[in-house]
């Protein structure tokens, strides 16, 4: 490309979702879920950074008052499998006391990472309700036994980039999800 540019979507084997995909089923997953919290005190706590663009995007329709917070942990530790350990990085908690908590995350593959935060924010945060959204979900076996409450697509047992979704900390800002081809994985 032009100016030094790198075209992400080159690096791409196929595209799962396109932005107009995740749009649509984001605008859907926000009215769902401002129908079953209209009235109550909701806050959103996303799972960075990964959670990050969905977040964004997701916030933005639920027509509903709410807050919003932010965990940081990692799971992956720059491979494409999980490590099977969750650490936390933050040194403070949200407040969440009485309020409904929703976790969101990009993607749920072993269950592991939404199993480690529900149990912290449960035990750590005095929450009223805890319940989980996220953009994905791997049709897996889990590691343990958790699905989310809210999904927008289910994906195979594939390892995808983008819409905040990384693989070394790269590709979360290629606006579509897909799968890397093979030579961009060492
Ligand atoms: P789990 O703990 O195995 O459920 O993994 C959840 C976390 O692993 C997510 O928050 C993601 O950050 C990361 N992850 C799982 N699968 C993928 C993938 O296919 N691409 C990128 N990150 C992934
Ligand atoms: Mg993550």
């Amino acid at each position: 490309m032009a100016n030094g540019e790198t075209n992400l979507h080159e690096h791409l084997d196929r595209v799962l979702f396109d932005q107009v995909q995740i749009r649509d089923r984001v605008a859907e997953m926000g009215a769902e879920i401002t129908r079953e919290f209209a009235g109550e005190p909701l806050t959103i706590v996303a799972v960075l950074q990964g959670g990050a663009l969905f977040m964004a995007d997701l916030i933005r329709e639920i027509r509903l008052p709410l807050e919003i917070d932010s965990i940081s942990v990692a799971s992956y530790h720059g491979a494409t499998e999980s490590s099977g350990t969750v650490t936390f990085h933050q040194t403070r908690m949200p407040n969440l006391r009485g309020r409904n908590v929703l976790i969101l995350d990009d993607i749920l593959d072993t269950g592991r990472t939404m199993r480690a935060i529900k149990d912290k924010l449960r035990g750590e945060c005095s929450p009223k309700s805890v319940r989980s959204v996220v953009l994905l979900s791997k049709s897996i076996e889990r590691a343990v036994p958790i699905e989310a409450d809210y999904c927008g697509f289910a994906v195979g047992n594939e390892f995808v980039v983008g819409y905040g979704l990384d693989y070394q900390g790269r590709y979360r800002n290629l606006p579509v999800i897909g799968v890397l081809k093979e030579d961009f994985i060492e």
